[in-house]
């Protein structure tokens, strides 16, 4: 089987090793004339982006960057990026990354020509519509991580500097136009980002797919993620080069992101304010509290999880998929508690508040109380 294909769903994407080659073809397509790539610090001033600028470049498309990212983007960052994109007279944002970049760049598309302040567009009702859609630039996604599937989504994370709250941002058209996933742009990813993006991956797939919403077609694509996840993710993790494990990843890591629509849980309301409050690794942070969330839901998931492990190939029920999960992560060196993590006893009050503020709450299968959310952050511990 070539891994190799274009999809129409949930936008356009163009899947495969090499596609990054047709990123000006793209750009034009959508009518992008002056992009500004939005990437990270890190990532700016490695080979893939030089390659990526000299392909806009060469199409006299510009190498316009901005890398001012930080891990958890806030206000700040967003604004300096909608400097950068005024001063430079761009037509559309190319969000070239991981999470970071992806959801800032989406956040410089929605807001530089906006007269609203980003907070009152938070994933509320229909608090997007305050948004005046004709100004909205155009987004080209190009992940470099297999894990957020930001680049398939309709919302961006922004964390508020002030109150250390990350607010997810919601409006249809943050939806990229078109998505380049080239798996060879995530082969040189350092091995922690390989193993948390992954998990994050795994984590989206099976908060959606226990979530107890009604969406079948969400359910389906979940079960195929988990398994994907479970297959390739330790290959990837090993062998950083296999590029059959790296686009199976990739593939996972959008499928995620469109299972979500069903809903999150207490993996990402946890996950939200630790990751605010400490600047942890996302991904990395959902897979320690991972297991830990399995037993907290075990009352209402377990015979879904049955299901699942038997999809997996897993023996045991939920008792083997909770092993495999404790096994992923100990292969993946995650580490083992939020203790080890850097989170003071001290302050689980605070983020059981937080916790409960998040929207991902909501879609637990288990209703999170103050008493059960603030048992469960000390069984994280
Ligand atoms: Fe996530």
């Amino acid at each position: 089987m070539t891994l190799r294909a274009n999809w129409s769903y949930p936008t356009a994407i163009k899947f495969g090793a090499g596609r990054i080659a047709e990123l000006a073809e793209q750009c034009k397509a959508v009518g992008i004339q002056r992009p500004l790539l939005v990437t990270d610090k890190a990532l700016a001033s490695l080979p893939i982006t030089a390659a990526a600028l000299d392909i806009l470049e060469a199409a006299g498309l510009g190498r316009a960057v901005f890398s001012d990212v930080d891990p958890n983007p806030n206000e700040h960052n967003m604004q300096a990026g909608i400097a950068a994109y005024k001063a430079g007279g761009h037509d559309g944002v190319i969000c070239f990354g991981g999470g970071s970049a992806l959801d800032l760049g989406k956040m410089i598309a929605l807001m530089a020509g906006q007269t609203v302040s980003v907070w009152d567009l938070e994933d509320i009702g229909d608090w997007w519509t305050r948004a005046d859609a004709s100004v909205i630039a155009p987004i080209i996604a190009v992940p470099t991580t297999a894990g957020t599937g930001s680049e398939v989504g309709r919302a961006g994370v922004l964390t508020n500097s002030e109150t250390h709250k990350k607010k997810i941002i919601f409006h249809p058209k943050l939806m990229p136009a078109v998505t380049i996933c080239d798996p060879e742009l995530t082969v040189g990813m350092p091995k922690f980002i390989t193993a948390g993006t992954g998990m994050d991956a795994f984590a989206h797939c099976l908060e959606a797919y226990c979530s107890p919403f009604f969406h079948p077609m969400s359910q389906g694509i979940a079960l195929e993620g988990l398994r994907l996840v479970n297959e390739y993710l330790p290959r990837a993790y090993a062998t950083p080069d296999d590029l059959e494990a790296r686009a199976q990843m990739m593939a996972a890591a959008a499928m995620g992101a469109v299972a979500f629509q069903k809903g999150l849980g207490a993996i990402h309301s946890l996950s939200h304010p630790i990751g605010a409050v400490y600047g942890t690794h996302h991904g990395t942070t959902n897979a320690v509290v991972m297991p830990m969330v399995l037993d907290f839901n075990r009352p209402v998931i377990e015979e879904r999880l049955v299901r699942a492990a038997d999809y997996l190939g897993i023996k045991g029920g939920f008792e083997g998929f909770r092993a495999r999960v404790m096994e992923l992560r100990s292969t993946l060196g995650i580490p083992a508690n939020l203790t080890a993590m850097g989170v003071e006893p001290s302050r689980l009050d605070e983020l059981t508040e937080m916790a409960l503020e998040d929207p991902s709450c909501g879609g637990n299968p288990i209703e999170m109380t103050r008493e059960n959310t603030r048992a469960l952050f000390d069984a994280c511990m």
